[in-house]
C-alpha cells in the first residue's frame, strides 16, 4: 500500500502515469514509440474522454472501415472503426424481448465477422468463426434479445485475424435494457453519469503504426480508454455508475480508485447482482465487464481523483505482471500501477440519483442438483500448434475448423470445470450461455464474480467450475465457440467449438471419432438438381390443403384461384434461408395484392413461429415438420421457390437465390399478372447463386415415453 500511495503522488506531479513510468523502449528491430513528450521536456495533457456516439432501435446498421486516427501530435495511426469510429465503434442499445436485426458491411479488403460477445442467440447468428463476412460483403443478424439488462460488446471473431482486426481498434459495446434494471434508481444518463469505458493499450511503432504479431503484441505499451490516450473526463458530483470493459488484447487489470475509496459492484457480464457489493478493488480480465457505482455527492467541484490500475507487484501468470519492457513479455506499462482515467469533478445535475439502492434483483441461479452432466476442459502448452511450435491448447488438440470438441444435450446444466497447467494465466469466454462459477481452486470465488458470468480470469495452475444452462437453441450445423480470449492465444489455437443438439447421439462421426459439423461450407448445385428443377416447368404443382401458423387454411387451389403464388423453402436453422426470406417479404411487398408468397419450413408449430419472430418476415408460413410437401415439390435443399401461375402449373423452380434469379423472379411475375417489372433493392443479395442447408425432417425425440 505504501508503495501505491507514494508512486500516486509522483504520477499525480506529473499528470501522466504512463509518462512517469515510462523507461526508454526497445522494439524487435523496428523501434517503439517510448517516452514522446521526453525530449521537450514536457508532460503530455490529458484528453478529454470521447464517449462512443449511440446505435439503438430494431435495425442496427454497422460498417467495418479501414480509418486512422491521430494519438499523437503531429502523427496518424491506421486504425479500424465501426461506422464513423475512428477506433472502436458505437455503443449498440438493445431492449429485452425486442426482435432485432444487425446488420453488417464489411468494407475491409479481408474477411471479418462480428461476434455479439455475452449474447444467448442461435448459433448462426451468433457472429463466431463461421459467420463470415466476405470483403465488400454483409451479413445480417436478426435475433430476440434474451439476455438481461448489463453492458455487452462486439467485436471480429474471424480465426487467426482477431487479434489483428482487435489490435487495430475493432470492437464496440452493447447496452441492454431490461424492466427489472429501468426501474431502478440507478445512474442512467448515457455519457453523463452513465459512463462507457473501455481499457486496452497499444505499442506504437517508430512509424507511429500498431502492429499485431502474435506475442510480440500482446501488451501495449499506452493505454487507451474509449480509443483515447491520457483520457480525463468530467463527472458531476453525484453517484455515478461506470461500465467497464477489459477490450485488452492480453493485459489484465486490477482497479480501484486513487484514494482507496470503496465502490459498488452493480453489474456483472450478464446482468445485474441481488445486491450492490462494496469493494476497493476489482480484478477484470480480457472479455469481462463490471458495472460499479461511484459516490462523488461528497467531492469539492473542482477536485479530482483517478481510476487506476494496480497492476503492480501482482501474482505470476496475471497477463502484464512480468517486468521490463522488452517484447515479447514486458511493456512500458507491465508490473506497474498506472493511471486509468483521470476524473474532473464539476456541479451536480438538477436530476441525480443520491443513493446507491439496497436491493437490485433477484437471480436465480442453477445448483449442483440441478446438474445433468459434468465436464473438464484442461489448458495446457505444447507441440502441436497451428504454427508446429509450441501453443496453448485445450485438451492436447489445437482449434480446427471442422472439428467438434464437446457436444452438450439441448435443455441439459452442466458443470464446466476449466483447469490450467502452471505456465500461464488465460482467461476463459464460453458462447451461448451466461454461467455462474460456484468454485475456484485458487480461494473463495470473490464477491466481484458472483453474478452472472460469460468470461473468467482462469489462474495459472487452478480450476474453476461453473454452471450453465444450454437452452432455447439448438444446431447439429452451427457450432458456439470456447476460447481464451486474450486474442493472441486464441488466434493460435487455444479455442473449441460445441454443439448444442437436441439429440447428440444421432451426430455422425467420422472413423477417427470426431463429428465434422458440417459437410463443407458451400452447398453444391448438382447437376441432378438442375436438370430435376427445369423438368418441373410447365407441370400441375403439387396440391395441397393445410393451415398457416395462425390457423387460417390455404390449399393451393384456394391461392392459385386468382393469383400467381411463390412457395419458399425454409430449413429452420439455415442462415441462408433467413438471409433470403426479406428479399421475397420485398417482392410481396412489390407487387402488393397480384401475388402471394408463402414459406413452408421443416419444423413444427412452434418453432416455425419463433423463425418468423426473429426474421421478421410478414409473408405466411406452413410448417411442414414431417417434410411432406416440401418432398412432393422435390425440395431438397433450403431457399429452393417455386412460382406458380394462376390456375396451378409450375412456371419455374430456382434451387438458391442471387440478385440476378430475384430479377428473373420479378419479371416472370410482372409477365404473369401484366403489371410492368418493379424495381427491387438487391444491392445485399449475393451475386453467386446461394444454395441452403438440405431439408430434413425433424428428429423424433429419442427418449421412449416412460408409462
Ligand atoms: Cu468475445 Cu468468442 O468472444
Ligand atoms: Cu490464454
Amino acid at each position: 500500500m505504501k508503495r501505491h500511495a507514494l508512486w500516486i503522488t509522483i504520477s499525480v506531479c506529473l499528470s501522466s502515469f504512463a509518462l512517469a513510468q515510462a523507461p526508454k523502449g526497445q522494439g524487435k528491430g523496428k523501434g517503439r514509440r517510448d517516452t514522446p513528450a521526453a525530449s521537450s521536456g514536457k508532460v503530455r495533457p490529458y484528453q478529454n474522454l470521447w464517449i462512443p456516439p449511440v446505435l439503438s432501435g430494431k435495425a442496427i446498421d454497422l460498417s467495418l472501415n479501414k480509418t486512422k486516427k491521430s494519438f499523437w501530435a503531429g502523427a496518424t495511426t491506421a486504425t479500424y472503426g465501426y461506422n464513423d469510429a475512428q477506433f472502436w465503434g458505437p455503443t449498440v442499445f438493445l431492449n429485452q424481448g425486442e426482435a432485432v436485426q444487425l446488420r453488417v458491411k464489411n468494407n475491409l479488403d479481408e474477411v471479418t465477422t462480428v461476434h455479439w460477445h455475452g449474447l444467448h442467440l442461435p448459433a448462426a447468428m451468433d457472429g463466431g468463426p463461421h459467420q463470415l463476412i466476405q470483403p465488400g460483403g454483409s451479413w445480417t443478424s436478426s435475433f430476440a434479445v434474451k439476455n438481461n439488462a448489463a453492458t455487452y460488446w462486439y467485436h471480429p471473431h474471424p480465426h487467426e485475424l482477431t487479434q489483428k482486426q482487435m489490435t487495430y481498434g475493432a470492437g464496440g459495446l452493447i447496452i441492454i435494457r431490461d424492466p427489472i434494471e429501468s426501474k431502478l434508481a440507478l445512474p442512467r444518463t448515457y455519457g453523463v453519469d452513465d459512463i462507457p469505458l473501455v481499457f486496452t493499450s497499444r505499442r506504437f511503432y517508430s512509424n507511429d503504426q500498431f502492429s499485431f504479431e502474435g506475442d510480440n503484441d500482446k501488451y501495449g505499451d499506452y493505454l487507451l480508454t474509449n480509443g483515447t490516450l491520457d483520457a480525463q473526463v468530467s463527472l458531476p458530483a453525484q453517484l455515478v455508475r461506470l461500465r467497464i470493459l477489459n477490450a485488452e488484447i492480453e493485459r489484465g487489470y486490477y482497479f480501484g480508485l486513487s484514494d482507496n475509496r470503496p465502490f459498488y459492484v452493480i453489474a456483472t457480464d450478464g446482468g445485474l447482482v441481488d445486491k450492490p457489493i462494496q469493494v476497493t478493488r476489482v480484478k477484470l480480465m480480457v472479455g469481462e465487464r463490471v458495472e460499479v457505482l461511484v459516490d462523488l455527492s461528497n467531492d469539492q467541484e473542482g477536485s479530482s481523483l483517478d481510476l487506476v490500475a494496480y497492476n503492480s507487484g501482482m501474482e505470476f501468470g496475471f497477463p502484464g505482471s512480468e517486468p521490463g519492457v522488452r517484447a515479447p513479455n514486458g511493456s512500458l506499462l507491465n508490473n506497474l500501477d498506472f493511471g486509468m482515467l483521470h476524473i474532473n469533478v464539476t456541479a451536480p445535475k438538477a436530476q441525480r440519483i443520491t443513493k446507491v439502492p439496497e436491493v437490485l434483483t433477484r437471480n436465480r441461479f442453477w445448483t449442483s442438483a440441478e446438474v445433468n452432466n459434468h465436464r473438464t476442459v484442461r489448458i495446457s502448452k505444447q507441440r502441436g500448434g497451428a504454427g508446429g511450435g509450441e501453443s496453448f491448447v485445450f485438451d492436447g488438440k489445437s482449434f480446427d475448423m471442422n472439428t467438434t470438441n464437446q457436444v452438450v444435450k439441448l435443455g441439459d446444466v452442466e458443470e464446466w470445470t476449466v483447469t490450467n497447467d502452471r505456465v500461464f494465466g488465460h482467461t476463459f469466454h464460453i458462447h451461448d450461455v451466461q454461467f455462474k462459477i460456484i468454485s475456484r481452486s485458487d480461494g473463495a470465488v470473490p464477491t466481484f464474480e458472483q453474478g452472472w458470468k460469460d468470461t473468467f480470469y482462469s489462474p495459472s495452475g487452478a480450476s474453476v467450475t461453473f454452471l450453465a444452462k444450454f437452452d432455447d437453441y439448438a444446431s447439429d450445423t452451427d457450432p458456439f465457440m470456447y476460447h481464451c480470449h486474450m486474442a493472441n492465444h486464441e488466434d493460435a489455437g487455444l479455442m473449441g467449438q460445441f454443439l448444442v443438439s437436441r439429440a447428440p447421439s444421432s451426430l455422425k462421426r467420422n472413423s477417427a471419432g470426431v463429428i465434422q459439423f458440417r459437410e463443407g461450407m458451400e452447398h453444391p448445385l448438382t447437376p441432378a438438381m438442375i436438370s430435376k428443377v427445369e423438368r418441373q416447368a410447365q407441370t400441375p404443382a403439387p396440391s395441397f390443403s393445410t393451415t398457416d401458423l395462425t390457423g387460417n387454411p390455404l390449399s393451393l387451389a384456394a391461392l392459385t384461384a386468382k393469383k400467381p403464388l411463390i412457395l419458399y423453402f425454409i430449413e429452420r436453422e439455415c442462415p441462408c434461408a433467413r438471409d433470403a426470406a426479406p428479399f421475397l417479404a420485398q417482392v410481396q411487398a412489390a407487387y402488393g395484392d397480384a401475388c402471394t408468397v408463402v414459406g413452408v419450413i421443416n419444423a413444427d408449430t412452434t418453432t416455425a413461429k419463433a423463425w418468423a419472430k426473429t426474421v421478421g418476415t410478414r409473408f405466411p408460413i406452413i410448417a411442414d415438420p414431417e417434410c411432406a410437401l416440401i418432398r412432393a415439390y422435390g425440395a431438397e435443399r433450403a431457399v429452393y421457390t417455386t412460382l406458380v401461375a394462376e390456375g396451378g402449373v409450375i412456371v419455374k423452380t430456382y434451387p438458391g437465390y442471387s440478385a440476378e434469379m430475384l430479377k428473373e423472379l420479378s419479371s416472370n411475375l410482372a409477365r404473369l399478372v401484366g403489371m410492368s417489372e418493379r424495381a427491387l433493392a438487391l444491392d445485399q443479395a449475393p451475386q453467386k447463386l446461394v444454395v441452403g442447408c438440405p431439408l430434413q425432417p425433424i428428429e423424433k425425440p429419442l427418449v421412449a415415453k416412460l408409462q
